[in-house]
């Protein structure tokens, strides 16, 4: 078991990538601790790991709320008194396909609020305790739009802003043994998308997206989870400041 003794955070771990994480996580023998806004799915996802007979938790946090977001580490430090790992996963698309003309503001703020800033502030907390500890694995989530998207534009900046902002860390925390990089899946398989789009549309956009990836196929969630684990684990012990896209070789 690669996690064993770890503890182990990880935002948004109710949804397609996180549970896969936080099951995959478990499975290597860390104790999971779920950040996340859907209750629901949280108890399920703990339920799941505990039948399995790992160890989950979950906290209710809005990651848009700065003092949410303090809340819950402060939650951290009194039960379980040390973080070895961060996943910032909590995120998401709030303004897709709106024209470059018709952007507005409020749109830009949501979306860098949801997933920039989020990640920002759950990072500086990670790192208050991780360089107290002097042991530390941060795994931010980019995606492969930080090159640019057509049609994505705020998501792009910010999925751009979190790839320069987990390089800019790694300068400063790689002296206190944190590492710190970043995992920039291309399109993923995720219940939310078939939810939103029904399952016709989207096995349509998935075969028509396949084509385009020299895998011949879209990521599944325990893609990403596996690459997640292998950041925070000791085997990436020497990795840090890596974009690490998950991309079947897409846009290669
Ligand atoms: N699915 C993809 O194709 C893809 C590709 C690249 C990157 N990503 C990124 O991966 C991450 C996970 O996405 P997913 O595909 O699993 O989608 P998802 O919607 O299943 O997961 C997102 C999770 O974040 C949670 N969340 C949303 N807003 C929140 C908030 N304000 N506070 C706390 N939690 C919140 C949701 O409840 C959900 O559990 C996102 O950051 C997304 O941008 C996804």
């Amino acid at each position: 078991m690669r996690l064993t003794g770890k503890t182990a955070l990880i935002t948004g771990g109710a949804g397609g990538i996180g549970s896969a994480t936080a099951r995959c996580f478990a499975e290597e023998g860390a104790r999971v601790i779920i950040g996340d806004i859907d209750t629901a799915g949280c108890d399920s996802v703990c339920a799941e790991i505990r039948e399995q007979g790992g160890d989950a938790s979950w906290f209710f946090v809005d990651v848009k709320s700065e003092e949410q977001i303090a809340a819950l580490f402060a939650s951290i430090r009194e039960r379980h008194e040390r973080l070895d790992i961060l996943v910032a996963i909590a995120g998401g698309d709030l303004d897709p396909f709106t024209p470059p003309d018709e952007i507005t503001g409020s749109a830009i703020d949501s979306n860098l609020g949801l997933n920039l800033r989020s990640c920002m502030l759950c990072c500086r907390e990670a790192a208050r305790i991780m360089k107290h500890q002097r042991y530390g694995r941060i795994v931010t989530m980019s995606s492969l739009v930080y090159r640019g998207a057509q049609g994505q534009f705020s998501y792009a900046a910010a999925k751009g802003g979190i790839a320069a902002f987990t390089r800019s860390l790694t300068m400063t925390l790689g002296s206190s043994n944190i590492t710190v990089n970043a995992l920039a899946p291309a399109l993923v398989d995720v219940p939310v998308f078939r939810k939103v789009l029904g399952r016709e549309r989207w096995e349509a956009l998935l075969r028509e997206s396949a084509t385009r990836y020299p895998l011949n196929r879209v990521a599944q969630p325990l893609d990403v989870a596996k690459a997640a684990l292998f950041l925070a684990s000791d085997e990436a012990a020497f990795i840090t400041g890596q974009i690490l896209e998950i991309s079947g070789g897409a846009r290669l």
